[in-house]
């Protein structure tokens, strides 16, 4: 199958989504972030592997996490990376996304790092530039979060070690998460063989049952025995109707509290890719309990993001 992420050699062009990746390439990167590890906590943070690159923070939404985790990646491969302010760029006077591309094409960009708030922004973009440039999506509308889904496998596998014998169940807003269905992706694709989602009926994509995984409504029933709880924000922005009763109703049935946490196996990891609401989704003492990787997340976000660029770059 035709996969634009993927060049005539079967290499990685450019990181768009992780559905149809094949497991070698996911491995590569995992396996790669790893050795990018002991690289960051180092006094000097520093490898001279994108030395002379010119990499572009295209963020036309809002982040914290991925923007800043993107830069310091790149700030540590020793490339040269811009963050071009979207609120103050061109784009205020009616120039298009892909005019933008365009001229900082010109300026001899090497790779683009987009997010969107439409779906499919990033892979109009590839389709676009130039062969030795190289897109990463870095979330775009409810479709793809391909480097955060990398990031979860990558601290799955610090804790869990294996793939093959976990269960893990996926929880909240799947309908508007481009989280999860990057996660449901890259799960299935290195072989977790019980992947559960669970969710209120009004939060659930009609078809979600055709991506593999075990549908659960109750909350309780559904963390029976996992190894593993990703945990999912609520994404109002997304939503054109209002889909839940109320805040307090959706934490009373869908926040994760120590109690519920206690039906899961006693070692599971509670993992959330933030921006967290405490109270909401998740309570305050299992965010900073000792079952959470929460921050470690965020600390792996920077290997895996190294990674990325680096197998890029070499392709
Ligand atoms: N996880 C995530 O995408 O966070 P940011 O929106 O802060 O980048």
């Amino acid at each position: 199958m035709n996969n634009p992420q993927l060049n005539k050699n079967r290499k990685l062009q450019h990181l768009l989504t992780t559905e149809g990746l094949p497991a070698p390439i996911l491995l590569k990167i995992l396996d790669t972030a790893e050795s990018f590890v002991g690289v960051t906590e180092r006094d000097i943070k520093k490898v001279p592997l994108l030395r002379g690159k010119a990499i572009f923070n295209l963020f036309f939404e809002p982040s914290t996490r991925t923007r800043t985790t993107f830069e310091i990646a790149a700030k540590r491969l020793s490339a040269d990376i811009v963050n071009l302010n979207i609120a103050s760029s061109s784009q205020s006077k009616g120039e298009t996304m892909l005019d933008t591309v365009n001229n900082l094409s010109a300026m001899h960009a090497d790779m683009f790092i987009v997010r969107h708030s439409q779906s499919g922004a990033a892979h109009l973009i590839a389709r676009h530039v130039r062969p030795e440039i190289h897109v990463i999506n870095a979330g775009d509308g409810r479709h793809a979060h391909p480097t955060q889904a990398l990031l979860d496998m990558f601290t799955i596998r610090r804790y869990k070690c294996d793939f093959h014998n976990l269960r893990v169940a996926i929880v909240g807003d799947i309908l508007h998460s481009r989280v999860a269905r990057s996660q449901i992706h890259a799960l299935t694709t290195l072989g977790v063989p019980e992947v559960r989602v669970i969710s209120p009926k009004t939060l659930l994509p009609s078809k979600v049952m055709h991506l593999g995984v075990h549908v659960y409504h109750n909350m309780e029933e559904g963390l029976k025995g996992v190894d593993v709880v990703l945990m999912l924000r609520l994404q109002n922005e997304r939503m054109l109707s209002a889909r839940l009763p109320s805040a307090e109703e959706y934490f009373k049935y869908y926040g994760l509290t120590q109690e519920k946490l206690a039906l899961a196996k006693h070692d599971a990891i509670v993992m959330h890719p933030g921006p967290m609401n405490r109270g909401i989704e998740i309570e305050s003492a299992v965010a900073d309990g000792m079952q959470s990787v929460i921050l470690p997340q965020v600390t792996y976000g920077i290997a895996v993001r190294m990674a990325v660029m680096t197998i890029l770059a070499g392709n």
